[in-house]
């Protein structure tokens, strides 16, 4: 295991693997120190609760030491590009930054935001990509532009527990939201739940598919997994005999660099794209997760997200014992 950049190019036993060991560090029955001696490195160049605290409390529980960076913060503005004349407000290259910091760390950690401006630019994660290309050491995808891994390995956990290993009938539904977000987290719950080998309903309104080519590797790994996956653009409907709803909105393809337009276009959708007590009737009494952070009666009632089929809380502890899994994978002995 080199990188842990996205769960695409792992198998289906070794993301199983992780969720075991993952659910030893929660019973308490692994209490090793894999990162003893050793420091990891995380850089934020986007705001963050989760995997902010859950990564450095991780880090410490396994005997190591976090190091928090915050380019543009409390840390040098950077530049990823190659070949540019640095001229303008960038501070420092990616180039020496990584160099550097290797010198210290044993991996780096990275989140990354798409900056919802250049589809066809941001759908490379040119960002996470120049971490990769001057990394020798690991790097840890900490939520890219394309991809949220650590957070979708959380949600099959969390799936996991709740249901033991059989597959279920997962519904992805987008979610009204007032500006569009990025496409990290459905691309990678959807990749996952495909790798896991769960049915898996996709529901948004037209023009806000995910990526072509993910929705291709998504199809290929339901059918090798023993899964499936089915489109929907009705509401309502989507929910129909479902056994987990995961709610999410995110920003159209088709309207990057043009935010002003999906805010105006989106807005017919609102309070109809909420996951409400009425749609989640119509579920086979799922159980409701969302990844944090949420607009409370906006893409979830209070009626939902406070109910007891809710998971949410569980989700965002199981992002501390699946990334140190995932740290225990990449670094330990
Ligand atoms: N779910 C998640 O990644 O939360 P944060 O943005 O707070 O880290």
């Amino acid at each position: 295991m080199g990188n842990f950049l996205t769960t695409s190019g792992f198998t289906r036993r070794e993301l199983e693997e992780l969720i075991e060991t993952a659910l030893h560090f929660k019973s308490g029955a692994n209490r090793e120190k894999t990162l003893a001696g050793q420091s990891v490195a995380l850089v934020f160049f986007n705001p963050s609760l989760r995997t902010r605290a859950s990564m450095q409390v991780g880090i410490y529980e396994l005997g190591g030491n976090p190091v928090i960076l915050e380019p543009g913060g409390t840390s040098w503005t950077l530049e990823h590009r190659e070949g540019v004349v640095m001229d303008s407000d960038k501070t420092e290259h990616l180039k020496e930054f990584v160099r550097v910091l290797e010198r210290y760390v044993s991996a780096i950690g990275v989140r990354t935001f798409a900056a919802l401006e250049d589809w066809q630019l941001e759908r490379t994660d040119p960002v996470l990509s120049a971490f990769q290309r001057y990394a020798t050491k690991p790097v840890i995808n900490l939520e890219s532009a394309m991809h949220h891994p650590c957070q979708a390995m959380a949600d099959m956990m969390t799936i996991r527990e709740q249901f033991g290993r059989t597959k279920k009938k997962v519904l992805l539904t987008w979610a009204w939201h007032p500006k569009p977000l990025p496409m990290a987290v459905p691309n990678s719950f959807a990749l996952a739940a495909a790798q896991f080998g769960h049915d898996l309903r996709i529901a948004h309104p037209s023009g806000y598919g995910l990526d072509e080519e993910l929705i291709g590797e998504i199809k290929t790994q339901a059918e090798a997994n023993g899964g499936s996956v089915e489109f929907s653009t009705r509401s309502e409907g989507a929910f129909d005999d479902v056994e987990v709803v995961y709610a999410k909105s995110w920003g159209s393809s088709l309207y990057y660099g043009n935010a002003n337009k999906d805010i105006r276009d989106r807005s017919i959708y609102r309070d109809k794209w909420i996951v409400d007590e009425a749609k989640m009737q119509r579920s086979n009494d799922a159980v409701f997760m969302h990844c944090l952070p949420v607009r409370r009666n906006v893409i979830v009632t209070d009626g939902v997200i406070d109910s007891p089929n809710s998971l949410v809380i569980d989700e965002a502890e199981n992002r501390l014992h699946i990334q140190k899994a995932i740290m225990t994978k990449l670094l330990g002995a």
